[in-house]
């Protein structure tokens, strides 16, 4: 696994993301993100230690103003691995979800995720490349981002969203010193289901910590990773037909860019 110097880890409050920040090596200084106060405290008490940087930052990823806060304080802490981990569901018809949940899921699931990684992105590259490093980004996306789901119609289109934004990533970011990842968890055993309004998980689960260290293994060596193996077989010839058309479809791109003069 490549070392990182400061990992900006956000949903760090609980279930992958409390996983991703324990499975850093203590050499990656941490800068960790919820809106949970009290569980990032605690979580930065555990983790700090040997000369460690671990420091907390309490935002609502919803809230403009709270990113971009928080977008600063990464850029200060000179941030080389972005977690994209936040994230939540509501289950149920969209006719009948609450509206400011749809839109909150929106908000968390999507738009920050574009916000975070357009702003940091410019800088994680600079640096790694001037000091002869490598960043990395990593998305947490889904199964569920490979099909539509009735009762998770909006969280599966923002997870489709994910996978699809991160692929053109990878691809866009491929000549750089950037990596690119977008994990598609299956089930996982967090507070995610409880939270969406779901009263059992769907199949068997899989624990956060290994979905992490997964993650952090194949950053730099896979552009999408299926956590699961029955899922990850499953969808072995949608990821490898995907990886080909996003080749394409970067090919034909930038011959336009070129011709453009872009
Ligand atoms: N569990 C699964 O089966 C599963 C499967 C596939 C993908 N995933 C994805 O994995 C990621 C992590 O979810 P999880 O399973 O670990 O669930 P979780 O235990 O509920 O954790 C979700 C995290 O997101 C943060 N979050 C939610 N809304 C936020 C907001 N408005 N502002 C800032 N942070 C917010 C929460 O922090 P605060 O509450 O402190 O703000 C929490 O730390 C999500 O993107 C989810 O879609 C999960």
């Amino acid at each position: 696994m490549q070392q990182y110097r400061m990992a900006l880890v956000t949903g760090a409050t609980s279930g992958i993301g409390a996983a991703f920040a324990e499975a850093l090596p203590r050499e990656t200084g941490l800068l960790l993100t919820g809106r949970d106060r009290a569980a990032l405290d605690a979580l930065a008490m555990k983790l700090t230690g040997e000369g460690r940087t671990v420091e907390t930052h309490a935002a609502d990823l919803a809230v403009e103003a709270d990113r971009v806060e928080l977008i600063g304080r990464a850029e200060a802490l000179g941030v080389d691995l972005l977690i994209n981990n936040a994230g939540l569901g509501v289950f149920g018809p969209v006719a009948r979800n609450a509206l400011d949940r749809e839109m909150e899921m929106v908000a968390v699931n999507v738009t920050a995720v574009v916000h975070l990684t357009r702003a940091l992105l410019p800088g994680m590259a600079a640096r790694t490349q001037s000091e002869g490093g490598r960043a990395g980004l990593i998305i947490v996306s889904s199964v569920a981002a490979f099909t539509p789901v009735p009762l998770l119609a909006t969280y599966a289109a923002t997870k489709t969203f994910e996978l699809s934004f991160g692929e053109a990533l990878a691809d866009e970011m491929k000549d750089t010193s950037v990596d690119v990842l977008v994990l598609c968890p299956g089930a996982t055993r967090t507070k995610f289901f409880d939270r969406a309004g779901m009263a059992e998980m769907p199949g068997r689960a899989e624990l956060p910590g290994p979905v992490a260290r997964k993650a952090l293994r194949a950053l730099g060596r896979e552009r999408v990773l299926v956590s699961q193996p029955p899922a990850r077989a499953a969808l072995l010839l949608a990821t490898a037909r995907r990886r080909l058309m996003v080749a394409g479809a970067g090919r034909v791109m930038r011959r336009i860019a070129r011709r453009e003069g872009g």
